[in-house]
């Protein structure tokens, strides 16, 4: 296999530029040949930035996968709903693909998906940053060390924050299912549940249960007075923890690729225009007790495993701190860490006179962005690339790799915990369809 490859951008939104970026840092090893999207604007810019001539921007994934194959892969970076109706005809016309998460809306599509890759082929990877961190991969490598012996328990909380609650799953895209297709607990933690299903790798999940709500992010949680626009109508803006002014005029960079989307055909908006959008139609203007939302903004998850061990997640929007938990209990230990502090420690029982366990600390000593929030999550992002790279050119992936079947267990874990928390059922998981 040749060692520069090439990529078609499918989809020019900002997580397809944090792969795509790979190629500007690497050209020798990568260079995108191509941009798929319908907007003008977002082709455009992709053009610019990857120096693309008019022949190489395409209209849709449709477009592109009608003409004969011209690159080696696609970065799927499009939005949840459309990332299987893109793919399916971009598999056939003979490309691998990058593809974002959720890499399935349900579990139908799920399964189409899979049986079109196992049909063509074709390989896909999908973008589980969080499996490649530093934090995350050296607590897998200490499970397949066998250092805690066989795991009983994975505990993993994800504490999202009020300001990525109130942009992502209240104002925000992932708000309403009708639009992107997907809960919250696929949009935000499928990361959550791969992981669980990772450190698990090689014993299948068996059923799953769940409860959750919206408990917060309603008309009859608003403050009295409320307005319906935080900088037109809103006479509690100032003392309001969730003012559209303090979240995205005050933090101009966090979460700046959805709250000045509207604003991308300015070349440099001022504070001027963007104080105007938020009082216009700019959804993120929008009182965060009165948006259409429907998606719940906390839910828990309880699943058990074929070898009897048990698992939950829980998922809290609107805390003050965004934190992820892990703690995994084994039979000879167990590993305990917050991936935001970047550390973790792995204690082992000492029955010695006097004692009662080791504790030893493993610091990773990560800075910077955890969430995603300015890109980065962790030092996951920058890795995903480089290493599809590895899977392409058949040369031995990191332990972190996702191929599209390591992740169909984390995402069937999360469709059946959807569907336990919405019939107040237990849902069996069939791994086979
Ligand atoms: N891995 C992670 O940690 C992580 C973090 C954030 C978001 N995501 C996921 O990344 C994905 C992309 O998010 P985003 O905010 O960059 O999206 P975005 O909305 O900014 O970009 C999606 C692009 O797809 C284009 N598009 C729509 N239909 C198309 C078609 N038929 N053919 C080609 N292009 C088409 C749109 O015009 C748009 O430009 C989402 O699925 C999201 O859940 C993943």
């Amino acid at each position: 296999m040749k060692t520069k490859l090439t990529a078609i951008i499918v989809g020019a939104g900002h997580r397809a530029f944090v792969y795509g970026e790979y190629a500007l840092q690497h050209p020798d090893e990568l260079e995108i040949v191509g941009v798929a999207d319908p907007s003008p604007g977002r082709r455009a810019r992709t053009m610019r930035w990857f120096n693309l001539k008019p022949a190489q921007s395409y209209e849709s994934a449709a477009a592109l996968a009608a003409l004969p194959k011209c690159a080696d892969f696609i970065i799927n970076g499009t939005m949840d709903q459309h990332h299987v109706p893109t793919s399916l005809p971009l598999l056939a016309a003979g490309y691998d693909i990058l593809l974002e998460k959720p890499f399935a809306t349900s579990e139908d599509e799920l399964w189409q998906l899979v049986h079109a890759a196992r049909q063509y082929g074709r390989k896909i990877s999908i973008c589980h940053v969080l499996r490649y961190t530093p934090f995350y991969a050296a607590i897998r490598r200490e499970v397949m060390a066998g250092t805690i012996g066989e795991i009983i328990n994975v505990q993993a909380v994800e504490h999202v924050s009020y300001h990525h609650m109130a942009v992502g799953f209240v104002r925000g895209k992932w708000s309403r299912r009708d639009w992107c297709h997907s809960t919250m607990l696929m949009a935000k933690c499928c990361h959550d549940l791969d992981l669980i299903a990772w450190m698990k790798s090689g014993v299948a999940p068996v059923r799953v249960s769940s409860v959750g709500g919206n408990f917060q992010f309603r008309p009859d949680k608003a403050p009295p007075d409320a307005g319906t626009r935080c900088l037109v109508d809103c006479p509690i803006e100032a003392d309001c923890l969730y003012s559209a002014r303090k979240h995205y005029l005050d933090h101009l960079d966090r979460w700046k690729y959805y709250v000045w989307e509207g604003l991308e055909h300015v070349e440099n908006p001022t504070m001027e225009d963007m104080n105007a959008s938020l009082k216009g139609d700019n959804p993120y203007g929008r009182c965060v007790w009165k948006c259409d939302n429907d998606v719940v903004d906390h839910q828990s998850v309880a699943i058990e495993f074929a070898d009897g061990c048990t698992a939950t997640l829980n998922m809290i929007g609107g805390s003050s701190r965004p934190t992820r938990l892990l703690h995994l209990i084994g039979t000879k230990g167990e590993i305990q860490g917050c991936f935001e502090d970047s550390h973790f420690v792995i204690r082992h029982i000492d029955p010695r006179p006097g004692h009662e366990y080791t504790e030893r600390t493993v610091d990773l000593n990560v800075q910077g962005d955890m969430t995603g929030a300015q890109d980065g999550h962790g030092g996951g992002d920058g890795r995903v690339t480089k290493d599809f790279l590895h899977v392409l050119r058949g040369e031995v992936p990191s332990i972190s790799s996702t191929g599209l079947e390591d992740s169909v267990s984390g995402h069937l874990m999360g469709f059946g915990a959807d569907r336990a928390r919405e019939t107040g059922t237990v849902v069996p998981i069939k791994l086979e369809r």
